[in-house]
């Protein structure tokens, strides 16, 4: 029996059609993804279902009846990133449930001090509570560990066993297959197929989502080499996150830092940067000692930072596309905001080369759909062409053709000389991207593996914390 069905569901924005007439039907009990490019509609579709927006046109059917849109809560729950636990009469019900679920957190902790995971876990504790029959989750995963996620998936096959419905969206076709009963392919705000998991293969799934054949890596060229080291990194220590830690990236390199949530990574690259000021150590940019925790200097000697946060960090969103685009360049070269002919085309041409879906420069990032978002970050940073580029996280949430498109790009620059950091939890991309790995624990590097001899295996085993004796 079809549990939730989508008739001739239509969205625009003003003249972006999000949704152009989507028909498909979610059957009760099953988990079903909902999968397609960055921009193809996935979130408009969730945010109907929750009554968070509303359709333009068509109609959703709650088993048989159409859905009261704007009374979510009768028999549906939303998780997104964004949502809070703050109904007071929920608070007994929430604390017995985190428990149930074996969620480590006190129902009155604030959200905004939660990490992604608990918070996600949280979320469905709360559709828990309201004893939802559907469960919506628009990128559950995209912050989690893999044993996060695995968590997640856990307490997702406990509420599937319940007799939930699960409709959710993923970038992660691993974890879609891993997980689904059935597979819907959006494209372009239309529905496109949908597939039985057990009868569909991952390249059919890519197919219709891009339709057209999946891009393929450019090979790697390595320019000749350069002796002196274009980042040097010694003794670095931000406590309690960075020990202590050295290595050099040469001009043309692209060198993988591997460790898992929590490892310092990400606080790493921030201490590179100088966003994080180093408790001691240096860094060393073409012979050139940075100013310590001074972004501005690095920024000076050609370095540049693609942030994880790209909601915090990474954009305007008071400023226009065109700016959020331009601005990095305006800033090297002038540190004054002028907009030039030549920073407009460039914008247009990282939109073309990422193909990020906008309808126009003019428009603000907060009206692009989430991976879109993304690549504006990775993008405006990319078409300065910096010596040094940092990255954290650089693909998350972005699908998987525009993936292609970054790790092309950073091939692409790296060929002509920059030396590029890429610091991810996503392994096959660093195992893909990188000349050489190395694997952070506990803010310290546990090994180097160059690309050859490195694989799933051998990466993992360094940065899984030892089973036994202290670390
Ligand atoms: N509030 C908004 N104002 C204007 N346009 C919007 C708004 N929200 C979404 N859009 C547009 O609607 C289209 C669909 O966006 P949506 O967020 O549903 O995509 P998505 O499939 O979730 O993509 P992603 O994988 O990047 O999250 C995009 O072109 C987006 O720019
Ligand atoms: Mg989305």
């Amino acid at each position: 029996m079809a549990d939730l069905e989508f008739r001739d569901v239509h969205k625009s924005f003003g003249a972006v059609r999000a949704l152009g007439g989507v028909s498909f039907a979610v059957r009760e009990g099953e988990t079903h993804a909902c999968v397609g490019e960055n921009g193809a509609g996935k979130s408009t579709l969730l945010k109907i279902v929750a009554g968070i927006l509303r359709a333009d046109r068509g109609e959703i059917l709650w088993r048989g009846a159409p859905l009261r849109v704007g009374s979510p809560h009768d028999a549906l729950a939303v998780t997104d990133r964004v949502g809070r636990l703050d109904e007071p009469a929920m608070r007994s019900r929430a604390a017995a449930l985190l428990d149930e679920l074996h969620v480590p957190v006190s129902a009155d902790r604030r959200m905004e001090h939660l990490s992604p995971a608990h918070v996600q876990l949280v979320q469905v504790a709360r559709a828990l509570a309201f004893d939802c029959r559907v469960l919506v989750l628009d990128e559950p995963t995209t912050s989690l560990t893999d044993a996060e996620a695995t968590q997640l998936f856990g307490v997702l096959a406990a509420l599937k066993a319940r007799g939930v419905t699960i409709l959710f969206v993923s970038h992660r076709l691993p974890e879609v297959f891993r997980l689904c009963d059935r597979i819907t392919v959006l494209r372009d705000g239309h529905h496109i197929a949908t597939f039985d998991r057990e009868a569909a293969t991952v390249d059919q799934v890519v197919r219709a989502m891009v339709g057209r054949e999946p891009p393929g890596h450019v090979p790697r060229e390595r320019p000749a080499g350069d002796a002196r080291p274009a980042l040097s990194v010694r003794d670095l220590v931000r406590r309690p996150r960075v020990n202590g830690v050295s290595f050099d990236v040469a001009a043309g390199e692209i060198v993988g830092v591997f460790g898992l949530v929590g490892s310092g990574r990400t606080e790493l690259v921030e201490t590179i940067f100088g966003l994080a000021r180093p408790d001691a150590g240096s860094v060393d940019v073409h012979g050139h000692r940075l100013a310590p925790g001074a972004p501005a200097s690095a920024i000076r000697s050609g370095v540049a930072l693609v942030p994880e946060d790209r909601q915090r960090q990474g954009l305007f969103f008071n400023l226009s596309l065109g700016d959020n685009l331009a601005l990095p360049g305006a800033a090297l070269v002038s540190h004054r905001l002028i907009r030039r002919r030549e920073e407009r085309d460039g914008a247009a041409s990282q939109i073309a080369a990422l193909s990020i879906k906008a309808p126009g420069l003019q428009v603000t990032p907060d009206r692009l759909s989430g991976g879109n978002q993304q690549k504006v970050v990775v993008g405006k940073w990319l078409g300065i062409a910096p010596r040094v580029l940092l990255l954290d996280e650089p693909t998350k949430g972005v699908d998987i053709g525009a993936k292609y498109e970054i790790h092309n790009i950073i091939r692409r620059e790296a060929s002509r000389g920059m030396a590029c950091l890429v610091a991810s939890s996503d392994l096959p991309e660093v195992l893909a991207l990188a000349d050489r790995i190395l694997v952070v624990r506990d803010g310290r590097l546990r090994g180097e593996l160059s690309a050859v001899e490195a694989d799933e295996e051998r990466v993992m085993r360094l940065a899984a914390a030892p089973a036994e004796g202290p670390a």
